[in-house]
């Protein structure tokens, strides 16, 4: 099987998810590439959305995970990137649909909205669901 790398980004507000989610990536057996932060320190999520949303956008990683207080501001930043389809998901659900609908490539989660549990959910469901492409393709090539 073919290495799948995962970029994980995350401003100081994602981070008490950060340890879960690299820890979900590696046991699905998948390379987690950590983009920050990795202190407590005050950042600003536009940052690691953009450095997940490149990483993406150029091969270095196939899929990413970004993380903030709510995971909106984050993935405002990465869908701001050509290639980039971020999704903010709440539940496994959510995390299904974004990858079977919109073929999303980038996972954003709300650490001060979900529980760790959800989130392990949310990873695993990400990253193991396939797209559908059907009557789906034309709408997601419409997005870019
Ligand atoms: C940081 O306080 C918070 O605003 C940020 O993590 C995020 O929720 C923004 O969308």
């Amino acid at each position: 099987m073919p290495t799948v790398t995962v970029a994980v980004a995350n401003d100081h507000a994602g981070l008490p998810l950060k340890a879960l989610v690299l820890d979900e990536i590696r046991g699905l057996g998948f390379v987690p590439l950590d983009l920050g932060t990795n202190d407590g320190a005050s950042v600003d999520y536009p940052d690691f959305g953009r450095a997940a949303a490149s990483a993406v956008a150029s091969g270095r990683a196939q899929r990413a995970v970004i993380i903030c207080g709510t995971g909106i501001g984050i993935s405002m930043a990465a869908n701001r990137h050509a290639g980039v389809r971020a999704a903010v998901c709440h539940d496994s659900s959510t995390a299904r649909l974004a990858r079977q609908h919109n073929d999303a490539n980038v996972l954003a989660l709300g650490a001060r909205i979900i529980g760790p549990e959800v989130a392990r959910d949310c990873v695993r469901t990400f990253l193991t669901t396939d797209f559908e492409g059907g009557r789906h393709g034309p709408r997601v090539a419409k997005l870019a």
